[in-house]
Formats: structure tokens, C-alpha cells, sequence
């Protein structure tokens, strides 16, 4: 980076400058344009979310801002600062933190342990700084004597209160709901202290009442602090539920941004849902 562009982030920081900014950010796979030429800001303490039918490119697009998609073109922004050669792993101490499309909890860990494997990333103490865990830190974490036991650091407690995980400390994934697991990788990404929290269809799998849940927390943690969080999700309804902005995505490109209940009425993305219905019933 040079030394305009750094000034440039700092004079957009006092000027209440985005968290994240994407620049005309493409990724192709071959022929495919899975995402094809986005821009847009996301400035803190907002939840924004993107919608569009399966295949538009928004699972992509969540891979492209974490790292863990190549880009073909286009520019990553966080705080200002291009980190489009940064590594996934080290993302999570820029203050970025995902959670995945289908739940990612150690099966072996207790609540309060899976929740301290996320604080760990962020300090580096768990080993490989991941801000996705994976199933190679199992044994270096178990080897902790009884972690479970031990009073939670000062992140996870905050994590747990925060996601409203006070007396589940203990229990082992298999022993909790689908929606509370979701909740646990939630605490889990929230112990990163993240200034950007990425969520890849939370509610994948989940039943109104369970949606609902999850919808609250994630206003709930919107009213503390300055988190920015970025949603994708194809029920419509959560998204007006839960967002303050939404951006719509078809064919790998933004077809309409705005207000949640004013993008869902607009033409272009109400066509891009329904063409995809005709299709699937021609
Ligand atoms: N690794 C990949 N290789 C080739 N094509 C891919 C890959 N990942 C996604 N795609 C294609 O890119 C398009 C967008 O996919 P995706 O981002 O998963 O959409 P969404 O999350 O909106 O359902 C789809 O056509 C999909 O088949
Ligand atoms: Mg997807």
C-alpha cells in the first residue's frame, strides 16, 4: 500500500469510514461468473444482509471477503486498507470472524471449551490462528486439563453472555438443539472480538420459531458496540426481519441494495426469484 492510499484510509476513518469496502471484486470459476463485479461499503454497528436465489453468488462472495476464495479482479478494503493478500488465517486479527453454513462445532469440546477455541484464534494461543477451526486443534485444545472446569477468560465470558449462553457451559454439542448449536458457533465467532461477523445462512435447517431466536440475537448484539454484521440468507422474511440493509444478488452481480422491505418489492429482484421458480417448474 502506499503512503497516499494510507493517508486516504485514515482521512476516511475520521469521516466515519466503512469497516469493509469491496471494489469491483470478481471471482470466476472457468466459465462461471459466480460473482461479477461488486461494490459496496459496510460501515459499523449495521446489519446487512444479502439475498438471491441459489447460485447467485453469495456463498462466493462470503469467500471472497474472508479469503478463502481467489479473487479474479478487484479490490478488498478493511478500516480502509487494500488486505486483499492477506491470508485467511490471519484475518481473524483484523477483526474478521464467519460462521458457516452448516454448524462447525467440536464434538468433543463442551460449550465453553468450543467458545475458548475462538479466543484462542484471536490471541494465537490455540496454534494455528484460524478464525475457522478445524479438527486438527482437537487434541492440542483437549490436552488442556480440564478447560471445561476453569472459569471462562474475559472474551468467552462475554461471548456467552452476550449470546445468551449462561448455564450451557457444560453441555457437549450433541446434547443441544440445532438452534442452540448455531448460537454456540455464533459465541464462538463473537470470543474473536470481531469487528466484522460474517454469517453464512444461520438459519439453514431451522423451523419459524428457531429463526425467530436467532433473528433476536442477532439484533441484540447490534445494539452493543460497533459490530458490523453481514448475513446471507434465502428466507426473505428473516431478512426484513433482522437487517437494516439489503443487498440483492443474481448471476453473480448486485441487482438492487437498500432498504430490506423496499429491495424485496423491487421488480428486478422479485423477477430473478420467480424466474428461477419458472425454470424449476417448466
Ligand atoms: N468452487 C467452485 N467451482 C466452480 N463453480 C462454483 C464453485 N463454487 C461456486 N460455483 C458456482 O458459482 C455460482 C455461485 O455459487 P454460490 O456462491 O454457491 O451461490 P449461492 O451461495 O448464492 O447459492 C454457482 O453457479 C455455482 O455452481
Ligand atoms: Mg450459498
Amino acid at each position: 500500500m502506499s503512503v497516499d492510499q494510507s493517508q486516504e484510509g485514515r482521512r476516511e476513518e475520521s469521516a466515519g469510514a466503512p469497516v469493509l469496502e469491496l471494489r469491483d471484486v470478481a471471482v470466476h470459476f472457468g466459465g462461471v461468473k459466480a460473482v461479477d463485479g461488486v461494490t459496496l461499503k459496510l460501515e459499523p454497528g449495521l446489519i446487512y444482509g444479502i439475498i438471491g436465489p441459489n447460485g447467485s453468488g453469495k456463498t462466493t462472495l462470503i469467500g471472497a471477503i474472508t479469503r478463502l476464495t481467489q479473487l479474479t479482479r478487484g479490490d478488498l478494503l478493511f478500516d480502509g486498507q487494500d488486505y486483499t493478500g492477506v491470508r485467511p488465517d490471519k484475518l481473524v486479527h483484523l477483526g474478521v470472524a464467519r460462521t458457516f453454513q452448516t454448524v462447525r462445532l467440536l464434538p468433543d469440546l463442551d460449550v465453553q471449551a468450543n467458545i475458548q477455541v475462538g479466543a484462542d484464534a484471536r490471541t494465537g494461543r490455540g496454534g494455528s490462528g484460524s478464525a475457522a477451526p478445524r479438527g486438527d486443534l482437537l487434541s492440542r485444545v483437549k490436552g488442556m486439563a480440564g478447560i471445561g472446569t476453569t472459569p471462562p477468560s474475559p472474551p468467552v465470558a462475554a461471548a456467552i453472555a452476550r449470546t445468551g449462553l449462561n448455564g450451557f457451559e457444560s453441555y457437549y454439542p450433541t446434547e443441544l438443539s440445532y438452534g442452540t448449536q448455531r448460537r454456540v458457533e455464533i459465541a464462538r465467532a463473537m470470543a474473536m472480538e470481531p469487528r466484522l461477523l460474517l454469517l453464512d445462512e444461520p438459519t439453514a435447517g431451522m423451523n419459524q420459531a428457531e429463526r425467530a431466536e436467532i433473528s433476536g440475537l442477532l439484533r441484540d448484539m447490534r445494539s452493543e458496540g460497533e459490530l458490523c454484521q453481514l448475513l446471507v440468507e434465502h428466507d426473505v422474511q428473516m431478512m426484513i426481519d433482522t437487517c437494516d440493509y439489503v443487498f440483492a444478488m443474481n448471476t453473480g452481480k448486485l441487482i438492487a441494495e437498500g432498504e430490506p422491505r423496499e429491495v424485496v418489492q423491487n421488480p428486478l429482484v422479485q423477477e430473478a426469484y420467480l424466474g428461477r421458480k419458472f425454470r424449476e417448474h417448466a
